[in-house]
Protein backbone atom coordinates (compact mmCIF):
# COMPACT_ATOMS: atom_id res chain seq x y z
CA UNK A 1 0.00 0.00 0.00
CA UNK A 2 1.40 3.97 -0.66
CA UNK A 3 2.87 5.74 1.80
CA UNK A 4 1.42 8.67 0.47
CA UNK A 5 -1.46 9.95 2.89
CA UNK A 6 -3.19 11.27 0.54
CA UNK A 7 -2.63 10.49 -3.08
CA UNK A 8 -3.92 12.84 -5.68
CA UNK A 9 -6.77 11.16 -7.52
CA UNK A 10 -5.03 10.72 -10.75
CA UNK A 11 -2.82 8.12 -8.99
CA UNK A 12 -5.69 7.09 -6.46
CA UNK A 13 -7.51 6.01 -9.73
CA UNK A 14 -4.95 5.68 -12.09
CA UNK A 15 -6.14 2.23 -13.44
CA UNK A 16 -9.80 3.28 -13.76
CA UNK A 17 -8.44 5.95 -15.84
CA UNK A 18 -6.23 4.18 -18.26
CA UNK A 19 -9.45 1.23 -18.54
CA UNK A 20 -11.18 4.50 -19.03
CA UNK A 21 -8.63 6.21 -22.15
CA UNK A 22 -8.52 2.59 -23.81
CA UNK A 23 -11.85 1.85 -23.85
CA UNK A 24 -13.02 5.88 -25.45
CA UNK A 25 -14.36 6.72 -28.74
CA UNK A 26 -15.88 9.37 -28.20
CA UNK A 27 -14.19 12.73 -29.12
CA UNK A 28 -12.14 14.66 -27.34
CA UNK A 29 -11.81 18.27 -27.11
CA UNK A 30 -8.16 19.70 -27.56
CA UNK A 31 -5.39 17.99 -25.33
CA UNK A 32 -8.39 16.66 -22.60
CA UNK A 33 -7.13 13.08 -22.17
CA UNK A 34 -10.61 11.96 -22.12
CA UNK A 35 -13.96 12.65 -24.05
CA UNK A 36 -16.93 14.20 -21.86
CA UNK A 37 -18.70 11.19 -21.87
CA UNK A 38 -15.32 9.30 -20.30
CA UNK A 39 -15.01 12.29 -17.41
CA UNK A 40 -18.73 12.02 -16.90
CA UNK A 41 -18.03 8.18 -16.40
CA UNK A 42 -15.40 8.88 -14.24
CA UNK A 43 -17.17 10.76 -11.55
CA UNK A 44 -20.25 9.16 -11.67
CA UNK A 45 -19.32 5.66 -12.08
CA UNK A 46 -20.04 3.01 -14.91
CA UNK A 47 -22.99 0.16 -14.77
CA UNK A 48 -20.29 -2.17 -16.67
CA UNK A 49 -17.17 -2.39 -15.80
CA UNK A 50 -14.40 -2.10 -18.79
CA UNK A 51 -11.73 -4.98 -20.00
CA UNK A 52 -8.38 -3.59 -19.80
CA UNK A 53 -4.81 -5.53 -20.09
CA UNK A 54 -6.46 -8.67 -19.32
CA UNK A 55 -8.67 -7.11 -16.21
CA UNK A 56 -12.43 -5.81 -15.81
CA UNK A 57 -11.78 -2.71 -14.48
CA UNK A 58 -15.08 -0.86 -12.23
CA UNK A 59 -15.33 2.15 -13.05
CA UNK A 60 -16.33 3.51 -9.34
CA UNK A 61 -18.93 6.60 -8.60
CA UNK A 62 -17.14 8.96 -6.93
CA UNK A 63 -19.79 12.13 -6.67
CA UNK A 64 -22.84 11.50 -5.21
CA UNK A 65 -26.18 13.56 -6.00
CA UNK A 66 -26.80 16.01 -8.66
CA UNK A 67 -25.20 13.99 -11.89
CA UNK A 68 -27.05 17.24 -14.26
CA UNK A 69 -24.65 20.04 -12.36
CA UNK A 70 -21.34 17.06 -12.81
CA UNK A 71 -22.66 17.11 -16.22
CA UNK A 72 -22.88 20.84 -16.43
CA UNK A 73 -19.82 21.41 -15.62
CA UNK A 74 -18.30 19.42 -18.08
CA UNK A 75 -20.04 20.71 -21.12
CA UNK A 76 -18.87 24.59 -19.63
CA UNK A 77 -15.44 23.38 -19.72
CA UNK A 78 -15.30 21.59 -23.05
CA UNK A 79 -16.94 24.90 -24.46
CA UNK A 80 -13.46 26.61 -22.44
CA UNK A 81 -15.79 28.28 -20.24
CA UNK A 82 -14.07 29.02 -16.77
CA UNK A 83 -16.12 27.17 -13.96
CA UNK A 84 -16.65 28.56 -10.43
CA UNK A 85 -18.24 25.89 -8.01
CA UNK A 86 -19.84 27.81 -5.08
CA UNK A 87 -21.78 26.58 -2.16
CA UNK A 88 -21.54 25.43 1.48
CA UNK A 89 -18.30 24.35 3.22
CA UNK A 90 -18.14 20.62 2.64
CA UNK A 91 -20.31 19.78 -0.13
CA UNK A 92 -17.43 18.43 -2.31
CA UNK A 93 -16.46 21.58 -4.37
CA UNK A 94 -12.75 20.93 -4.01
CA UNK A 95 -12.96 16.94 -4.57
CA UNK A 96 -15.01 17.64 -7.50
CA UNK A 97 -12.76 20.07 -9.25
CA UNK A 98 -9.86 17.19 -8.76
CA UNK A 99 -11.77 15.32 -10.19
CA UNK A 100 -12.58 16.77 -13.14
CA UNK A 101 -8.90 17.75 -13.64
CA UNK A 102 -7.69 14.83 -13.36
CA UNK A 103 -9.82 12.78 -15.35
CA UNK A 104 -9.56 16.08 -18.31
CA UNK A 105 -5.77 16.39 -17.58
CA UNK A 106 -4.21 13.74 -15.51
CA UNK A 107 -3.12 16.97 -13.63
CA UNK A 108 -5.29 17.63 -10.66
CA UNK A 109 -2.08 19.59 -8.33
CA UNK A 110 -1.56 22.27 -10.92
CA UNK A 111 -2.98 24.95 -7.55
CA UNK A 112 -3.35 28.07 -6.42
CA UNK A 113 -4.65 28.56 -3.35
CA UNK A 114 -6.52 31.72 -2.50
CA UNK A 115 -5.60 33.87 0.77
CA UNK A 116 -5.54 37.11 1.82
CA UNK A 117 -1.74 36.83 1.49
CA UNK A 118 -2.05 35.84 -2.32
CA UNK A 119 0.04 38.52 -4.16
CA UNK A 120 -0.10 39.03 -7.88
CA UNK A 121 3.33 37.16 -8.77
CA UNK A 122 1.99 34.06 -7.06
CA UNK A 123 -0.74 33.80 -9.65
CA UNK A 124 1.32 35.10 -12.40
CA UNK A 125 5.08 34.36 -12.42
CA UNK A 126 8.04 35.00 -10.13
CA UNK A 127 11.91 34.80 -10.52
CA UNK A 128 14.95 33.10 -9.26
CA UNK A 129 16.69 36.11 -7.89
CA UNK A 130 20.12 34.63 -7.89
CA UNK A 131 19.57 34.11 -11.91
CA UNK A 132 18.28 37.35 -12.22
CA UNK A 133 20.80 39.25 -10.96
CA UNK A 134 23.54 37.10 -12.45
CA UNK A 135 21.94 36.68 -16.35
CA UNK A 136 19.22 39.25 -16.00
CA UNK A 137 15.73 38.36 -16.92
CA UNK A 138 15.88 35.54 -18.86
CA UNK A 139 12.98 33.07 -19.46
CA UNK A 140 14.99 30.26 -17.20
CA UNK A 141 15.30 32.82 -14.39
CA UNK A 142 11.32 32.70 -14.64
CA UNK A 143 9.54 30.64 -11.82
CA UNK A 144 6.26 30.39 -12.87
CA UNK A 145 2.55 30.30 -11.12
CA UNK A 146 0.24 27.37 -11.57
CA UNK A 147 -1.49 29.63 -14.10
CA UNK A 148 1.38 30.18 -15.78
CA UNK A 149 1.88 26.21 -16.27
CA UNK A 150 -1.91 26.43 -16.92
CA UNK A 151 -1.19 28.32 -20.16
CA UNK A 152 1.93 26.89 -21.26
CA UNK A 153 0.74 23.41 -21.00
CA UNK A 154 -3.17 23.81 -21.72
CA UNK A 155 -4.17 22.39 -18.92
CA UNK A 156 -6.43 23.38 -16.51
CA UNK A 157 -5.94 25.31 -13.33
CA UNK A 158 -7.64 25.28 -10.00
CA UNK A 159 -7.72 27.89 -8.13
CA UNK A 160 -8.98 27.14 -4.52
CA UNK A 161 -11.01 29.42 -2.35
CA UNK A 162 -10.65 32.36 -4.64
CA UNK A 163 -12.74 34.97 -2.62
CA UNK A 164 -10.43 34.45 0.21
CA UNK A 165 -7.63 36.05 -2.32
CA UNK A 166 -7.65 40.26 -1.55
CA UNK A 167 -10.37 41.61 -4.75
CA UNK A 168 -7.52 43.44 -6.98
CA UNK A 169 -5.68 40.04 -6.90
CA UNK A 170 -8.69 38.39 -7.93
CA UNK A 171 -9.10 41.21 -10.85
CA UNK A 172 -5.73 40.62 -12.06
CA UNK A 173 -7.04 37.24 -13.96
CA UNK A 174 -9.47 39.39 -15.44
CA UNK A 175 -7.11 39.77 -18.81
CA UNK A 176 -6.21 36.31 -18.53
CA UNK A 177 -9.44 34.81 -18.95
CA UNK A 178 -10.95 37.22 -21.71
CA UNK A 179 -7.57 37.32 -23.95
CA UNK A 180 -6.18 34.48 -23.23
CA UNK A 181 -2.94 36.42 -22.64
CA UNK A 182 0.00 36.53 -19.95
CA UNK A 183 2.08 39.32 -20.86
CA UNK A 184 5.81 39.08 -19.24
CA UNK A 185 6.98 42.61 -19.79
CA UNK A 186 10.28 41.79 -18.41
CA UNK A 187 11.60 39.15 -20.86
CA UNK A 188 12.22 41.19 -24.05
CA UNK A 189 12.09 38.74 -26.92
CA UNK A 190 8.85 37.30 -25.67
CA UNK A 191 6.59 39.43 -23.86
CA UNK A 192 3.25 37.92 -23.38
CA UNK A 193 2.60 34.24 -23.22
CA UNK A 194 -0.54 32.67 -25.56
CA UNK A 195 -2.77 30.40 -23.92
CA UNK A 196 -2.53 26.71 -25.33
CA UNK A 197 -5.83 25.07 -26.40
CA UNK A 198 -6.95 23.01 -23.05
CA UNK A 199 -6.03 25.72 -20.90
CA UNK A 200 -9.06 26.24 -18.49
CA UNK A 201 -9.85 27.93 -14.68
CA UNK A 202 -11.80 25.67 -12.51
CA UNK A 203 -12.42 27.81 -9.05
CA UNK A 204 -14.22 27.28 -5.93
CA UNK A 205 -15.71 29.24 -3.13
CA UNK A 206 -17.55 28.87 -0.36
CA UNK A 207 -20.52 30.44 0.76
CA UNK A 208 -20.20 30.71 4.28
CA UNK A 209 -17.05 32.71 3.49
CA UNK A 210 -15.90 36.03 2.27
CA UNK A 211 -18.66 36.03 -0.22
CA UNK A 212 -19.14 36.01 -4.09
CA UNK A 213 -20.89 39.09 -3.36
CA UNK A 214 -18.01 40.97 -3.11
CA UNK A 215 -16.49 39.36 -6.33
CA UNK A 216 -16.08 41.91 -9.37
CA UNK A 217 -18.85 42.15 -11.43
CA UNK A 218 -16.32 41.97 -14.48
CA UNK A 219 -14.46 38.41 -13.01
CA UNK A 220 -17.74 36.98 -12.17
CA UNK A 221 -19.08 37.21 -15.52
CA UNK A 222 -16.27 35.52 -17.02
CA UNK A 223 -17.27 32.35 -14.94
CA UNK A 224 -19.84 29.74 -15.14
CA UNK A 225 -21.42 29.27 -11.76
CA UNK A 226 -22.79 26.32 -10.20
CA UNK A 227 -23.88 25.87 -7.10
CA UNK A 228 -22.96 22.74 -5.17
CA UNK A 229 -25.92 21.85 -2.98
CA UNK A 230 -25.31 19.20 0.25
CA UNK A 231 -26.56 15.35 -0.23
CA UNK A 232 -30.26 15.33 0.07
CA UNK A 233 -30.50 11.34 0.06
CA UNK A 234 -29.80 9.27 3.29
CA UNK A 235 -28.31 6.48 1.26
CA UNK A 236 -26.15 8.12 -1.28
CA UNK A 237 -25.21 9.83 2.37
CA UNK A 238 -24.80 6.69 3.94
CA UNK A 239 -22.67 5.46 0.59
CA UNK A 240 -20.25 8.49 0.89
CA UNK A 241 -19.55 7.92 4.86
CA UNK A 242 -18.65 4.57 4.17
CA UNK A 243 -16.71 4.89 0.96
CA UNK A 244 -14.71 7.57 2.63
CA UNK A 245 -14.48 5.73 6.10
CA UNK A 246 -13.18 2.76 4.33
CA UNK A 247 -10.39 4.67 2.91
CA UNK A 248 -9.55 6.11 5.75
CA UNK A 249 -9.43 2.49 7.82
CA UNK A 250 -8.33 0.25 5.34
CA UNK A 251 -6.36 -1.33 7.94
CA UNK A 252 -9.16 -1.91 10.47
CA UNK A 253 -12.33 -4.50 10.62
CA UNK A 254 -14.77 -3.76 7.78
CA UNK A 255 -17.39 -4.25 10.65
CA UNK A 256 -17.02 -1.37 11.88
CA UNK A 257 -18.81 0.15 9.57
CA UNK A 258 -22.44 -0.41 10.70
CA UNK A 259 -25.07 -0.02 9.03
CA UNK A 260 -27.25 1.59 11.70
CA UNK A 261 -24.74 3.68 12.82
CA UNK A 262 -23.80 5.48 9.96
CA UNK A 263 -27.60 5.10 8.94
CA UNK A 264 -28.19 7.44 12.54
CA UNK A 265 -25.30 9.88 11.96
CA UNK A 266 -26.42 10.51 8.32
CA UNK A 267 -30.39 11.12 9.56
CA UNK A 268 -29.40 13.30 12.28
CA UNK A 269 -27.20 15.32 9.87
CA UNK A 270 -29.23 15.56 7.33
CA UNK A 271 -32.35 16.82 9.87
CA UNK A 272 -30.33 19.24 11.27
CA UNK A 273 -28.95 21.02 8.36
CA UNK A 274 -32.67 20.88 6.96
CA UNK A 275 -34.26 21.82 9.91
CA UNK A 276 -37.02 19.35 9.39
CA UNK A 277 -37.27 15.48 10.32
CA UNK A 278 -38.21 12.85 8.28
CA UNK A 279 -41.84 12.79 9.80
CA UNK A 280 -41.96 16.33 8.31
CA UNK A 281 -41.56 18.14 11.72
CA UNK A 282 -39.86 21.51 11.76
CA UNK A 283 -37.35 22.64 14.27
CA UNK A 284 -34.43 25.41 14.78
CA UNK A 285 -31.73 24.55 13.14
CA UNK A 286 -28.21 25.11 15.21
CA UNK A 287 -25.74 27.28 13.11
CA UNK A 288 -22.94 25.26 12.90
CA UNK A 289 -21.73 23.48 9.38
CA UNK A 290 -22.92 20.06 9.28
CA UNK A 291 -21.79 18.75 5.83
CA UNK A 292 -21.08 15.00 5.09
CA UNK A 293 -17.57 15.66 5.23
CA UNK A 294 -18.33 16.77 8.76
CA UNK A 295 -20.42 13.43 8.93
CA UNK A 296 -17.26 11.39 7.70
CA UNK A 297 -15.20 13.34 10.34
CA UNK A 298 -17.24 12.48 12.90
CA UNK A 299 -17.87 8.30 12.00
CA UNK A 300 -14.07 8.28 11.17
CA UNK A 301 -13.09 9.12 15.02
CA UNK A 302 -15.81 6.74 16.43
CA UNK A 303 -14.33 4.21 14.22
CA UNK A 304 -10.36 4.73 15.53
CA UNK A 305 -11.93 4.99 18.95
CA UNK A 306 -13.22 1.73 18.83
CA UNK A 307 -10.36 0.16 17.39
CA UNK A 308 -7.66 1.39 19.98
CA UNK A 309 -9.86 1.71 22.76
CA UNK A 310 -12.23 -0.45 22.29
CA UNK A 311 -11.25 -3.94 20.88
CA UNK A 312 -13.39 -2.82 17.97
CA UNK A 313 -16.59 -2.45 19.51
CA UNK A 314 -18.23 0.65 18.08
CA UNK A 315 -19.46 3.11 21.26
CA UNK A 316 -23.07 4.83 20.78
CA UNK A 317 -21.25 7.40 23.38
CA UNK A 318 -18.13 8.20 21.35
CA UNK A 319 -20.47 8.46 18.26
CA UNK A 320 -22.75 11.28 20.80
CA UNK A 321 -19.95 13.03 21.86
CA UNK A 322 -18.26 13.56 18.28
CA UNK A 323 -21.63 14.49 17.00
CA UNK A 324 -21.68 17.57 19.89
CA UNK A 325 -18.14 18.71 19.23
CA UNK A 326 -19.06 18.75 15.48
CA UNK A 327 -22.23 20.79 16.67
CA UNK A 328 -20.84 23.02 19.52
CA UNK A 329 -18.38 24.86 17.73
CA UNK A 330 -18.44 28.81 17.56
CA UNK A 331 -22.30 28.29 19.38
CA UNK A 332 -22.77 26.88 23.12
CA UNK A 333 -26.45 27.10 21.86
CA UNK A 334 -26.38 24.96 19.00
CA UNK A 335 -26.16 21.96 21.84
CA UNK A 336 -28.95 22.72 22.90
CA UNK A 337 -31.06 22.66 19.57
CA UNK A 338 -29.23 19.27 18.73
CA UNK A 339 -31.07 18.38 22.51
CA UNK A 340 -34.42 19.44 21.45
CA UNK A 341 -34.17 17.57 17.67
CA UNK A 342 -33.27 14.61 19.78
CA UNK A 343 -36.14 14.71 22.16
CA UNK A 344 -38.39 15.15 19.84
CA UNK A 345 -37.45 12.41 17.68
CA UNK A 346 -36.93 10.17 20.43
CA UNK A 347 -41.06 10.60 21.07
CA UNK A 348 -41.72 9.79 17.67
CA UNK A 349 -39.62 6.37 17.50
CA UNK A 350 -40.55 5.47 21.13
CA UNK A 351 -43.75 3.10 19.45
CA UNK A 352 -41.28 1.31 17.40
CA UNK A 353 -39.07 -1.36 18.56
CA UNK A 354 -35.65 0.69 17.83
CA UNK A 355 -33.77 0.26 21.15
CA UNK A 356 -30.49 2.48 19.31
CA UNK A 357 -32.63 5.64 19.05
CA UNK A 358 -34.23 5.31 22.58
CA UNK A 359 -29.85 4.80 24.20
CA UNK A 360 -29.09 7.61 21.38
CA UNK A 361 -31.90 10.04 22.58
CA UNK A 362 -30.58 9.45 26.62
CA UNK A 363 -26.85 9.72 25.61
CA UNK A 364 -27.85 13.23 23.76
CA UNK A 365 -29.93 14.17 27.13
CA UNK A 366 -26.67 13.62 29.17
CA UNK A 367 -24.68 15.97 27.07
N1 LIG B 1 -21.76 14.90 -3.00
C1 LIG B 1 -20.69 14.26 -2.55
N2 LIG B 1 -20.22 13.17 -3.18
C2 LIG B 1 -19.12 12.53 -2.74
N3 LIG B 1 -18.40 12.90 -1.66
C3 LIG B 1 -18.82 13.98 -0.98
C4 LIG B 1 -19.98 14.70 -1.39
N4 LIG B 1 -20.15 15.73 -0.52
C5 LIG B 1 -19.15 15.66 0.37
N5 LIG B 1 -18.34 14.61 0.09
C6 LIG B 1 -17.16 14.23 0.89
O1 LIG B 1 -16.73 15.40 1.57
C7 LIG B 1 -15.33 15.61 1.38
C8 LIG B 1 -15.01 17.08 1.52
O2 LIG B 1 -15.26 17.76 0.40
P1 LIG B 1 -14.43 19.06 -0.04
O3 LIG B 1 -13.26 19.30 0.80
O4 LIG B 1 -14.25 18.95 -1.50
O5 LIG B 1 -15.53 20.17 0.31
P2 LIG B 1 -15.56 21.70 -0.10
O6 LIG B 1 -16.93 21.95 -0.64
O7 LIG B 1 -14.42 22.04 -0.97
O8 LIG B 1 -15.43 22.38 1.33
P3 LIG B 1 -14.79 23.80 1.70
O9 LIG B 1 -15.77 24.83 1.21
O10 LIG B 1 -14.70 23.75 3.19
O11 LIG B 1 -13.46 23.88 1.02
C9 LIG B 1 -15.02 14.97 0.07
O12 LIG B 1 -13.68 14.57 0.01
C10 LIG B 1 -15.97 13.77 0.07
O13 LIG B 1 -15.38 12.73 0.78
MG1 LIG C 1 -12.71 23.26 -0.71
Amino acid sequence: MSEVLKPCMEVLYQEELEALAANDKGERPANWQLSPKAVRDFILGRDKPLEHNGKSITISQKFYGDNALVERCIVALASSRPLMLIGEPGTAKSYLSELLTAAICNNSRNTIQGSIGLTEDMIKYSWNYALLIAKGPIPEALVPSPLYIGLTQGIITRFEEITRAPLEIQDSLISVMSDKILSVPELKDQPYIMAQRGFNIIATANTRDKGVNEMSAALKRRFNFETVRPINNINMEMAVIKKECSKLCADMPETLLDDSMIDLLATTFRDLRTGQNSSGGKFDKPEAVLSTAEAVQVYHQTVVDAHFYHDDQLSLKTLVNNISSAIVKDKESDLKLFKNYVKAMAKTQEKTDDTLYQDFANLVAKC
